[in-house]
């Protein structure tokens, strides 16, 4: 017989440090992801239970560094490279050729990643930079990737994938272009790992490394962990951050519908990419 190794109050009371922390929703009913992600942590701190956890972080005297490990592993780091195909479609056929077409005189050109993770997302665009964009890489090209798991940040800037993360998404011909084989796992080449400056961030909270404008914001597949106060007010601040002729992608199950009216569809809505409606 399987027993609950969560008891209800400790669900609840991690439910309540992710929601105030990070903006994620765990839904009733997630316990048992509570408890797999947080069993690796209790068995490294050699406690005895999930209970022992919660309550030594309840007292306040736990170390910073466990209650942060506490809250990067409820993130659900799932990606891969050109996840969904379209997005870098539109983004390779349209977005990227009207950017450059306008910003042609200033040569320069922002990308901001939201939710980087383990560095798919950023690496997959800057491949396609470096392969049909070489006039962007002397601009003054900036791209900055962020995400509130130090441990996926770290995986990203080692630019470091297994077999079964090369073997998701990516063409062998890009594979073979710019990875170099190494153990068993695949190593990206400098050129295009040191496109992308990644910081840690949490978009729940203060904004440092983020300032100005951007052209482009990447914000897929973490709005849907959110609750909607928290959706509405990261849509609101990316709005006001966005260029005025730039793109916002969303993941493909999100949408600004009655979170944000003052975005529309872009691109004929292909590829969950968004832009700034004209002002009525
Ligand atoms: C499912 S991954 C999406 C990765 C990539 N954007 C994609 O679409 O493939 C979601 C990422 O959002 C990050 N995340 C969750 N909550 C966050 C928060 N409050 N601030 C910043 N990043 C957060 C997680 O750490 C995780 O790496």
């Amino acid at each position: 017989m399987s027993t609950v190794a969560v008891a209800k109050s400790s669900f609840g009371w991690v439910r309540d440090l992710v929601l105030t922390e990070l903006g994620i929703v765990l839904d009733e009913g997630k316990d048992y992801l509570v408890e797999s992600r947080l069993l690796p942590i209790v068995k490294r701190e050699g406690l005895e239970s999930i209970e022992a956890l919660v309550l030594l972080l309840k007292t306040g005297r736990a170390p910073v560094a466990l209650k942060r490990a506490v809250l990067d592993a409820m993130t659900t780091n799932e990606t891969t490279f050109l996840r969904d195909t379209t997005p870098f479609e539109v983004l390779q056929t349209s977005v990227l050729p009207k950017l450059i077409e306008a910003r042609r005189a200033k040569r320069k050109l922002r990308i901001w990643y939201a939710a980087t993770s383990t560095g798919q997302e950023p690496y997959s665009v800057s491949m396609i930079i470096n392969d049909h964009f070489p006039e962007l890489l002397g601009w003054n090209l900036e791209q900055i990737g962020t995400d509130v798991s130090r441990h996926a940040l770290d995986r990203a800037k080692a630019g470091r994938f297994s077999q079964l993360e090369v073997n998701r998404g990516l063409p062998a011909k890009l594979l073979i272009k710019h990875f170099k084989k190494e153990g068993q796992d695949w190593q990206l080449n400098d050129n295009i790992r040191k496109m992308i400056r990644l910081e840690e961030m949490n978009l729940n909270g203060a904004w440092p490394v983020i300032t100005g404008t951007y052209d482009i914001v990447f914000i897929r597949n973490v709005l849907i962990y959110f609750d909607v106060p928290a959706k509405k007010k990261i849509m609101g601040r990316i709005y006001d951050l966005l260029a005025p002729d730039g793109f916002m992608f969303l993941g493909a199950a999100e949408t600004t519908l009655n979170l944000d009216e003052r975005f529309t569809r872009a691109e004929g809505g292909r590829g969950g990419c968004y832009k700034r409606a004209e002002p009525r």
